[in-house]
């Protein structure tokens, strides 16, 4: 598809900057053959919704070939399709069907781990003279005859399996069944190199890194110092917790790894979108340095309560700490985590908290990203134990059940008697193609949102500052001639006069400076409106603010 020109200027205005990304659990979207699980020909035939909600960018959770222990996240195969999703050819249909449509397409690359099944484990696991053997972080026992170190894996437990045949422990920061890549070695590098290649030579515009924090390691394997007593039987976070990280993950040698990747993808004009789970913004920084990962995500909003003081801090701290604001990736939601309008207390009142947010994160330099659902309001769905699929304790199937289509048979997502995960309990109004066709409906409202964020000047400008003290309950900024409100309190909120760098609007007399809303969150316009100028307690709003530099 048409592009840039590629350029190492890092202040070079690139396509993702103006973008919005929509993340695609593709086991769950569309089901085209009727197994029952999603799959590439599903996600070919709903581009038309993707391109009616106006999003840019598509980013595709793993659809390698993979024994699917952790569903995709243990790749066996790096250059191929899982037949289960389709194949070579269709992958190369979805990237033109894609392309036709001006959206772009960005793979899951999956290096800090493989799966047990591929070539290299097995040939590692042959024993210590295995050519591959050296892919993977091998350690002899402890004194004691235990794991080399104290590390735990993010899953719970330790991140070190024995191999009994040799005596060797072999490291894995997820599940035993993923053994982590040794990073370290020159070898892997190329290997990686060749992956990268064969996906860009294939058209794909981008890759988002799967735990992109952790490759290096320390190579002296060092134990992590103990915060508190780590206690095997607490939940993965506790677990995680209980250590200070600073052997295992965010290695200094990390970033170099990417500034590598960084100078085989430009040719390509591709993009290196980094999940990278850190817990303090001065680590992302570290991590996104600017010439390596284009872009990396800010977790932190994922765990925050419905508070002005929380949802502030959570923006305002990564902002104030990258050397560029575009190199963040904004997400409330994804294939891992409870969807935010359950996190933010359910029913209409979650969802509404939920486009809220979506609102500050839309306005933000940077760039925002929808996950499936997240555009219809969907609540977390239920799946009863019974049919309980993720292997990990803290299940993550509520987040991953089937899109809901349409009215009728597994909500128009697979014609299956059976689908891998439950519907999750939807209903037709849930249904994008009842949302659709109702202008009121939180597809048209999230619709509506990406529009003003592709469409607005103010909003690709890097004039951007904090509104503050309007209200402790009110979150606000301004970028370019575009004004951001959000009320988080239970109260209305009455606008009044605002200071605009050197200029000021006044609200309540339009008169004097004219601002027109572009974006409520409020559908019926309820008591968010400019005349009278009240935001609702739960609601956001976006105005231009006409002139700004009169
Ligand atoms: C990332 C993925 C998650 C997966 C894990 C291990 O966090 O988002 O789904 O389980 O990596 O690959």
């Amino acid at each position: 598809m048409a592009s840039h020109e590629p350029t190492n200027d890092s202040s070079a205005t690139r396509w993702w900057h103006s973008a919005v990304g929509y993340e695609v659990y593709l086991r769950s979207f569309s089901d085209g053959d009727g197994d029952g699980i999603g799959d590439l020909a599903g996600l070919i035939h709903r581009l038309d919704h993707l391109s009616a909600l106006g999003v840019d960018l598509v980013w595709i959770t793993p659809f390698y070939p993979s024994p699917m222990v952790d569903f995709g996240y243990d790749v066996a195969d790096y250059t191929d399709v899982h037949p289960l999703y389709g194949d070579l050819e269709q992958f190369d249909q979805l990237v033109a069907a894609a392309h036709q449509r001006g959206i772009r397409i960005v793979a899951d690359i999956v290096p800090n781990h493989s799966s047990d099944q591929h070539p290299w484990f097995v040939d590692a696991l042959t024993g210590p003279d295995a050519a591959h053997r050296d892919y993977y972080i091998w350690a002899d026992p402890s004194a004691d005859g235990g794991p080399p170190n104290n590390w735990v894996s993010y899953f719970g437990g330790p991140a070190w399996t024995l191999d009994a045949a040799s005596g060797q422990y072999y490291l894995h920061l997820f599940l035993p069944r993923q053994p982590d890549i040794n990073w370290s070695n020159p070898a892997v590098l190329d290997a990686f190199d060749d992956v990268l290649r064969f996906w860009l030579d294939r058209g794909i515009d981008g890759f988002r890194i799967d735990v992109a924090q952790a490759l290096a390691k320390d190579r002296r394997l060092r134990s992590n110092p103990e915060i508190s007593p780590w206690n095997p039987n607490g939940t993965r976070f506790e677990q995680w917790d209980a250590f200070d990280h600073r052997f295992d993950v965010l290695q200094p040698e990390g970033p170099d790894i990417f500034r590598r990747w960084h100078a085989l993808v430009e040719p390509y004009d591709a993009l290196l979108l980094g999940e990278t789970h850190v817990t303090d913004p001065s680590m992302l920084a570290e991590l996104v340095p600017g010439d390596g990962l284009h872009v990396g995500f800010w977790f932190d909003p994922m765990g925050i309560e419905w508070s002005a003081d929380a949802v502030r801090s959570t923006l305002r701290g990564p902002l104030a700490a990258m050397s560029d604001p575009r190199l963040l990736g904004w997400v409330a939601a994804s294939h891992d985590d409870v969807r935010p309008p359950t996190r933010f207390g359910g029913g209409d009142s979650g969802r509404t908290r939920s486009l809220v947010f979506s609102t500050l994160l839309f306005g933000l330099p940077g760039l925002p990203f929808l996950y499936q659902g997240e555009e219809l309001g969907l609540l977390e769905g239920f799946v009863p134990i019974e049919r309980r699929a993720d292997p990990i304790a803290q299940s993550r199937d509520g987040c991953r059940t089937p899109m809901p289509w349409e009215p009728g048979k597994n909500f128009g997502f697979s014609t299956a008697d059976r689908t891998w995960l439950p519907d999750g309990g939807r209903d037709d109004t849930d249904t994008a193609s009842w949302q659709r066709s109702q202008p009121d409906s939180w597809f048209h409202r999230y619709r509506a949102l990406v529009e003003v964020r592709k469409t607005e000047p103010g909003l690709a400008s890097s004039d951007f500052r904090w509104i503050d003290d309007l209200d402790p309950d009110v979150v606000a900024y301004q970028r370019g001639d575009i004004v951001v409100v959000a009320n988080l309190g239970p109260e209305p909120f009455p606008l009044g006069r605002i200071e605009l760098g050197p200029m000021s609007v006044d609200f309540a007399s339009p008169g004097t400076r004219a601002a027109t809303m572009l974006f409520t969150t409020d559908a019926t316009g309820g008591s968010t409106s400019i005349d009278p100028p009240v935001l609702a307690p739960d609601s956001a709003t976006i105005y231009r603010v006409d002139p700004l530099s009169a």
